[in-house]
């Protein structure tokens, strides 16, 4: 029987599920990391993680007996695919759902960035409301969404999602995608008609080397005048000081951000300066039953693998077809 590393704890009952299949050693949240000791690893077949560890080439490698890694997320950014390709060790992963959830929170940014609604909660809280400082034509003005044209920077499951909830909220949508999928509803555009064109923009790429840095300073200065920037995807798909500047400077009228380049934010961050960037600590699958849905969706990919079967959900499904080397 082998043993299975988890590097933070879940919930009891999945964990006593888990634990009729291998034995099990659940790590503290955090601890995952290249100070691990070899003893630790070189015990382990298989690894059950989460977007906040980072799964290197450095600890594959010291991780000789590894079988299959099963990742309680839908992106894979944080692993070195080609570390386990090369080893031919499957990964499996969480898609479809999280759309609706992250789906949802994209909208909520959307609203609460364009609509200043959480500059309009810090304002009333911190006492500010108060009959000189009220309602006037002009108090706390926003931007209309009904009517806006909102950009969809990759039009995957999440990036429809978004598609169907704003097209509710009678926005014209125009999108853009790396694949060049075509997206019933949605007029398809080239990203940089996009960025032009779009009242607001809402990115929905996963992370690659082709996306990294995908909304550099040049895109961000060509969108158009004071366009809303919404990012439930990954940080590094847009330049955060070019982003800070844009808003320091009132190009963009405002963002709302739930992922980050470096996470959690630096408190040094210039994103936290500007009053109307709306921040979320990445939760856009933290609900509880789309979380629930995910750890099943990471079990059944482990206990697939523990059986000696394909993962479900495996991202990197080739390796099953390669004959096994030595
Ligand atoms: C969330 O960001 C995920 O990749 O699961």
């Amino acid at each position: 029987m082998g043993k299975v590393l988890i590097t933070q704890s879940i919930d009891d009952e999945v964990l006593q599920q888990l634990s009729a299949h291998c034995a099990v050693e659940t790590l503290q949240s955090g601890s995952f990391c290249d100070a691990l000791p070899d003893e630790q690893l070189l015990g382990c077949t298989g690894l059950i993680c989460f977007l906040t560890d980072a799964v290197t080439a450095a600890l594959v490698q010291r991780m000789e007996n590894l079988e299959f890694v099963s990742s309680v997320s839908v992106g894979l950014d944080h692993i070195d695919l080609p570390a386990l390709n090369a080893r031919g060790i499957p990964v499996g992963h969480t898609p479809g759902v999280l759309v609706d959830a992250t789906a949802d929170l994209a909208m909520a940014l959307l609203l609460a960035a364009a609509r200043r609604v959480v500059e309009g909660d810090r304002f009333v809280r911190a006492g500010c409301w108060c009959p000189e400082n009220h309602w006037s034509p002009d108090f706390f003005l926003g931007r209309n969404i009904s009517g806006a044209t909102l950009g969809i920077v990759g039009l995957g499951a999440i990036g429809q999602a978004v598609a169907r909830r704003a097209a509710a909220f009678n926005m014209d949508l125009i999108g853009w995608t790396p694949s060049g999928r075509v997206v019933p509803g949605v007029q398809g555009v080239s990203l940089e008609e996009l960025l032009v064109r779009s009242d607001c923009v809402s990115l929905h790429v996963a992370l690659t080397d082709a996306t990294r840095n995908l909304i550099d300073a040049a895109r961000i200065n060509s969108m158009k005048p004071g366009a809303v920037l919404i990012n439930t995807a990954r940080g590094e798909i847009v330049d955060e000081q070019a982003l800070a500047q844009a808003l320091d400077g009132g190009q963009l009228f405002a963002a709302g951000l739930d992922v980050f380049a470096s996470e959690p934010l630096s408190p040094e961050s210039p994103l936290l300066r500007h009053p109307r960037v709306v921040l979320t600590p990445h939760i856009g699958s933290a609900t509880a039953a789309t979380r629930a849905q995910m750890l099943a969706l990471a079990m059944s990919n482990a206990v697939a693998a523990l059986q000696g079967r394909r993962m479900p959900h495996c991202a990197n499904a080739r390796v099953y077809d390669r004959a096994p080397s030595g």
